[in-house]
């Protein structure tokens, strides 16, 4: 029997630290929180995704009563992505998120964001390969108020992938 490692490549900064257009990208899904529907959970996720044309996608998590029936932030996102922009690939997303559980009265808005990154569920990682499988890598970047993570492909966070379909 044989033992190996599977490596993933991550790299780790701040968000002033980013490059001004990934900084955008994690704005426009912290701003994407906002319009979360989310009566159940309270857990407010947002995401955005940099089209190949230079647009930005933005959505959030949806909840409903029927509780399976509601989507991530991510779903929504790409789904919305592909749907509105056919044949154009997805490049990155960025995703954010707050809890309206402990957020105290009177906190600065960028104080509400998760000090760690959040990170896509198994679906939405499945739902984003498939379109990379179809365009090309895409970035991921999972905001935190204390650092942020970016993967080099949605493939890096979900080894041993189904891809053969
Ligand atoms: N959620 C997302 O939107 N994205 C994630 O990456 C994890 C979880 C949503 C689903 C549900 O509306 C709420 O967060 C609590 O799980």
């Amino acid at each position: 029997m044989q033992e190996f490692e599977i490596k993933i490549k991550v790299r780790e900064c701040t968000l002033t630290e980013l490059p001004e257009s990934d900084r955008l990208l994690v704005e426009a899904a912290q701003e994407a929180t906002r319009t979360s529907y989310v009566p159940y959970s309270r857990f407010h996720v947002g995401a955005a995704i940099l089209m190949a044309d230079g647009e930005i996608v933005a959505g959030s998590n949806q909840e409903n009563a029927a509780y399976p029936s509601g989507t991530c932030a991510e779903r929504t996102t790409a789904y919305y992505a592909a749907a509105s922009h056919p044949g154009i690939p997805m490049k990155k997303i960025a995703i954010a998120a707050w809890t309206s559980h402990d957020k105290p009265e009177g906190l600065p808005w960028e104080e509400y964001f998760q000090a760690n990154p959040i990170s896509p569920c198994g679906a939405c990682r499945q739902a984003l390969l498939e379109y990379e499988a179809r365009d090309g890598a895409i970035e991921v970047i999972l905001y935190g108020r204390d650092k942020t993570y970016i993967f080099p492909s949605v493939a890096s966070l979900l080894p041993f992938c189904f891809t053969e379909f």
